[in-house]
């Protein structure tokens, strides 16, 4: 991991530790169970990407977009939320293997002091978990139980009855945000804090981004940007709904410069206020 990156805003320019630098924006005091604190992280190509498709067409993370340095910072996000916001297609590719476990902190050895940061704060060691679904088909990996994690389960209204009441029957709790099947970004927030959360970390794909973004109620988006241009002619990228127009337009909080090693690619964190806060 790299030790030192350059702040290039707000002024001054300043060298400055990778490591804690996002523990310092002490997010997990930011929401309340009235208005949830709600926050996302993104990596993406200087030319937008954020998955290429493989052979099959199926969308994948491009493995250059991840490095040791941007994987901490989202560790150092993820380790300030009461509750994390995932979804059914990540716990099936968990399942097949295809992604490794982002669902707890201290797993990682880039993150064990992270667990100790959150006992100091005052949260519970591990945060809850939503998975967002409409087709309510995916398996709940066994590591949940095992770290005491809450669990629910977010759907629409008009899920299917049989798989909302087979969920409820293995004692998970199913919340209905939304009137059609899919989750919407107000309705999931709203939920989430009368059930006390306060700080929601976005860890879904850019289906769930653009329902929080539409709905208003994105406070924060992170995002690193790779020093790289991906091409792919099948063109993904983090908004994939209609044009957003004054929800999508955010400002500019910190930007930070990571030159990364001779003959890697380097990268921006950017963070941006979105919504209501900027
Ligand atoms: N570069 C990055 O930072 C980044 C971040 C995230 C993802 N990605 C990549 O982007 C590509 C696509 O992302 P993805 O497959 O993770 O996510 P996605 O296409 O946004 O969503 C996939 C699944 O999430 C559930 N879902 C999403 N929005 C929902 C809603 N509003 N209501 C109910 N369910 C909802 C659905 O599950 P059900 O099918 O169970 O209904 C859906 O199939 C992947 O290649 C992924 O690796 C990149």
């Amino acid at each position: 991991m790299t030790e030192r990156i350059f702040r290039l805003y707000p002024p001054p320019f300043e060298a400055v530790p990778l490591r804690g630098l996002y523990l310092g924006l002490e997010l997990h005091r930011r929401g309340t169970p009235e208005r949830p604190f709600v926050y996302a992280n993104f990596l993406a190509s200087l030319d937008g990407r954020i998955a290429l498709e493989d052979d099959s067409g199926a969308p994948q993370l491009p493995k250059s977009l991840t490095t040791p340095d941007d994987f901490r910072l989202f560790l150092e996000l993820e380790c300030q939320a009461d509750c994390l916001i995932t979804h059914g297609g990540y716990l099936r590719s968990l399942a097949a293997g295809r992604l490794g476990n982002i669902l707890h902190i201290g797993a990682h050895p880039v993150g064990r002091d992270l667990v100790a940061w959150r006992q100091a704060a005052g949260l519970p060691p591990q945060p809850a978990v939503v998975i967002a679904s409409a087709s309510l088909d995916f398996p709940l990996p066994a590591s949940l139980r095992k770290h005491g994690q809450a669990c629910f389960i977010a759907t629409g209204r008009r899920a299917d009855p049989d798989k909302v009441a087979r969920w409820r029957d293995r004692g998970c709790e199913v919340l209905f945000a939304g009137p059609d099947r899919q989750v919407e970004g107000e309705a999931l927030t709203r939920r989430l804090g009368e059930l006390g959360y306060r700080t929601l970390y976005l860890i879904a794909g850019p289906q769930m981004l653009d329902t929080m973004v539409r709905a208003g109620r994105l406070a924060l988006l992170f995002q690193t940007i790779s020093h790289q241009l991906l091409g792919g002619e099948a063109f993904r990228t983090m908004v994939p709904g209609p044009l957003l127009g004054a929800a999508g337009q955010l400002r500019l909080e910190s930007l930070y410069y990571d030159p990364a090693p001779p003959a890697a690619v380097g990268q921006w964190f950017a963070q941006f206020a979105a919504g209501t806060d900027r």
